[in-house]
């Protein structure tokens, strides 16, 4: 999968997504990140891509010219004009079922904005997708746009070692993951569970399936309502509450 991200700070998407899984599935060419600096499409001799903002107010607005030019010089050179997802608080909330349809695609862009925002006759013209993180606000667009291409990326075939890994994880069929053990059998007097240990492997996914149930109850109710849970599970549930 190809990501193009449009930003003026190129540096910062390439050292995040040079490391660990990211930069392992970029050597084995499963995914492909490229930056395209904005300032590169300044056409100034002072490289400036801001501007005072109309009407007056606090800030700079980033000017239209260097982003649509930006993403007109790409889209030339890849010979397509893939979806363009613009990151913003006032964007859809980013989620794992989000992750799941871009990381169908075969080509994203991001354009991360900086200052107060971009003109908004830009954005009219370029952006397909508007999305944000949570309700907060950050300095620029670049950390959501790499928090994206981590959580598509690990979607991606080959990307993780074990195929399983992104299929039992939170978020899956609304639940959250159960808890995980390794060495040492014991830690501070705290022992692994036993079943664990039991070599039964379907005791072992009934007590994983269990405690993902639980977790979720008690973590995020929110989520359990949406959850797929069995009629006997929810009444498992609703049983384990009561004598709790
Ligand atoms: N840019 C600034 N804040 C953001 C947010 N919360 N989500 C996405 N992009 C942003």
């Amino acid at each position: 999968m190809n990501f193009y991200v449009l930003t003026l700070f190129p540096e910062l998407i390439r050292q995040i997504c040079s490391e660990s899984i990211l930069g392992r599935a970029q050597t084995k060419d499963l995914v492909h990140v490229e930056t395209v600096n904005i300032r590169d499409y300044a056409g100034n001799r002072h490289n400036r891509v801001d501007d005072y903002p109309y009407g007056g107010g606090a800030g700079m607005v980033m000017q239209p010219q260097p982003v649509y030019d930006a993403w007109k010089a790409l889209t030339d050179r890849i010979g397509k004009q893939p979806r363009v997802v613009f990151m913003t608080p006032q964007g859809e909330t980013f989620s794992q079922k989000k992750a799941e349809e871009f990381a169908a695609e075969a080509d994203l862009i991001f354009l991360c904005g900086h200052y107060e925002g971009v003109d908004e006759r830009v954005l009219e013209r370029i952006v397909t997708d508007e999305v944000s993180i949570g309700d907060f606000v950050l300095t620029g667009g670049e950390l959501p746009a790499a928090m994206m291409i981590d959580c598509i990326s690990r979607l991606i075939p080959g990307v993780l070692h074990n195929g399983q890994s992104a299929e039992d994880e939170s978020f899956t069929g609304n639940l959250l993951e159960y808890p995980q053990y390794t060495r040492p059998e014991v830690f501070m007097e705290a022992k692994v569970p036993e079943v664990l240990l039991s070599g039964h492997h379907q005791n072992v996914e009934k007590w994983r399936r269990e405690q993902s149930i639980l977790r979720t109850a008690l973590k995020r109710p929110d989520l359990l309502e949406k959850a797929d849970l069995s009629d006997k599970e929810r009444e498992w549930l609703r049983k384990t509450f009561e004598n709790a």
